[in-house]
């Protein structure tokens, strides 16, 4: 079983974790692991007509983000990795600095001393200087990828899900996962 461990933090994007998580919950080899920020939770009802309860029955684990003592804050709990989805820069931020002052940052900084894969699918338009050096001081980790929610449409996207799908192939494929409706370009 993999156990992939899903941070949500309260960049614009709600409906792109949620669609993440129902993609990994089809999945019967992957078990999930969630934890969700204050932020997040503002966002989500800003974003999706979810409660936030909903959300959280989308994944196997579900962890309070002040509880720092939970299984993900420490590194010999065995994940193959994390996803922050969306990733505020105010997490960016705490990241890049060893600031880990909630659990989503702490299983964060978890993942990167256990040089494990920790995918970042950042969001903010535009980028000021701070933001670019926080994202470059991380894009420069070896496990790190920074793969902002960017728009695709060489893959002729006739839906906002179409988009949300190829972004998700994209994310999946970091952890050896292949989504069926991801179309690779050939
Ligand atoms: C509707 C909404 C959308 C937001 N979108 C973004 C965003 O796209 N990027 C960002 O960095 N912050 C965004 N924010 C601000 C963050 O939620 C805020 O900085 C928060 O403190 C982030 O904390 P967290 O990373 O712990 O969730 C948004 C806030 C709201 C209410």
């Amino acid at each position: 079983m993999k156990k992939i461990v899903v941070g949500i933090s309260g960049a614009s994007g709600m409906p792109l974790a949620i669609h993440l998580l129902k993609v990994l919950r089809t999945n019967p080899d992957v078990e999930t692991h969630l934890v969700i920020s204050t932020g997040a939770q503002m966002t989500i009802l800003q974003e999706t007509n979810m409660a936030i309860a909903d959300v959280l029955a989308l994944a196997d684990y579900v962890y309070d983000n002040h509880n720092v003592a939970a299984s993900i804050a420490s590194g010999t709990f065995e994940t193959a990795g994390m996803i922050v989805v969306p990733c505020s820069m105010k997490t960016v931020a705490g990241i890049a600095h060893g600031y880990s002052d909630n659990l989503l940052l702490r299983s964060c900084d978890v993942t990167i001393k256990e040089q494990r894969q920790l995918i970042l699918v950042t969001r903010e338009s535009p980028l000021s200087p701070i933001h670019l050096e926080n994202l470059t001081h991380l894009s420069r980790l070896h496990h790190v990828m920074i793969m902002p929610p960017m728009l695709t449409y060489y893959n002729l996207p006739q839906t906002i899900e179409d988009m949300e799908i190829h972004m998700i192939g994209k994310i999946l494929s970091q952890f050896g996962i292949e989504v069926d409706q991801f179309k690779r370009w050939q």
